[in-house]
């Protein structure tokens, strides 16, 4: 049991129909919740750090607590920088223990793109560390852009051939209709898998990521909204497209908002059900326990990863 980079665990993804569930962390109890979800399943699993999470917890943390989680469970784990935004951060992760580096240019014309995720992965090659870059905007549900034009920010699968051959990145992040946060659709969710597809067919050996992949389960905005919440028409990506997307080269699935909501909707439960109470452990606990169950239902029966740490 160690931390480890993804490269193992996504070479045995490529060419299969399961993908490995990376999400994110914040606490304590978040770290110990999907990680006790991941020995249930005895699934590879990626635990992903944001900036804003090593700024809430401070990173020496959260890098200490996954060790201990490691120690507990006996699960390997990838610990992934999420979304970082220049060379200085990956660098500090690269540096301070994270198997592995996200270097987001996406917001940057292509060449810029380019030279920047090309930095990162010298340095971090340099050091072991592996590196995942992102190439296309992820869409927003903005009001009157429709299916055209939101497309238009859509990866482009000549440009992410180019891209990967002359970056060496590990990984690469595809932007196909999802986006972050609880409102990814309006209306009819889509995803352009014919994108991915011929994607995958330019950069077979290019393990793809996915962003904003979280389906935004019902139960837990019902329940958030059943005790107090005001959370308004959530959709997120459904389940089936999560499954096909593993068939064409998606080998890591990012899940927060999920997290998040299976977090909030139980301890709105527990303190809307138990008013007296104000110790933490008692509404921390079922938290904790909910984001087990939740990551337990991911890695079974979406991500298909049940039982991947043996393979
Ligand atoms: O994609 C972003 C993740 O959901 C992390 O969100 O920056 O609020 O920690 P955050
Ligand atoms: P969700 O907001 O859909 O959970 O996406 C998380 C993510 O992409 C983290 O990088
Ligand atoms: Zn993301």
């Amino acid at each position: 049991m160690a931390l480890i980079t993804s490269k193992d665990m996504f070479a045995k993804a490529l060419n299969s129909d399961y993908a490995i569930g990376a999400f994110n962390v914040n606490n304590m109890e978040i770290i110990q919740g999907i990680m006790e979800g991941a020995q249930a399943e005895n699934a590879r699993v990626i635990l992903q750090v944001s900036a804003g999470a090593r700024k809430y917890a401070k990173p020496a943390y959260l890098v200490k607590l996954v060790e201990a989680a490691i120690i507990d469970t006996g699960i390997d784990v990838c610990l992934h920088l999420d979304h970082g935004a220049d060379f200085e951060i990956c660098k500090d992760c690269v540096d301070n223990g994270f198997t592995s580096v996200m270097i987001d240019g996406s917001k940057y014309p292509f060449e810029e793109n380019l030279a920047l995720t090309k930095q990162v992965v010298d340095y971090a090659h340099d050091k072991g560390v592996v590196v995942e870059a992102e190439l296309g905007k992820l869409a927003g549900i903005e009001d009157d852009v429709n299916v055209d034009a939101r497309s238009a920010t859509f990866t482009d699968p000549a440009e992410a051939q180019e891209f990967v051959e002359r970056t060496g990145v590990d990984s690469l992040a595809v932007a196909i209709g999802t986006s972050h946060g609880a409102y990814k659709f309006k209306g009819t969710p889509y995803l352009d898998f014919e994108r991915l597809k011929e994607i995958h067919k330019l950069i077979p050996d290019t393990p793809l990521v996915l962003h904003g992949a979280s389906t935004v389960l019902p139960e837990f905005v019902e329940k958030c909204n059943q005790y107090g919440g005001k959370i308004p028409g959530a959709q997120g990506v459904p389940e089936d497209m999560i499954k096909e997307a593993a068939k064409y080269g998606v080998c890591k699935v990012n899940i927060d908002t999920d997290v998040r909501l299976a977090m909030t909707a139980e301890i709105r439960k527990y303190l809307t059900e138990h008013p007296e109470d104000f110790d933490p452990r008692l509404y921390l606990g079922p938290a904790r326990a909910a984001i087990t169950e939740m990551v337990r239902h991911k890695i079974r029966d979406v991500l298909n990863s049940s039982g991947t740490m043996a393979l």
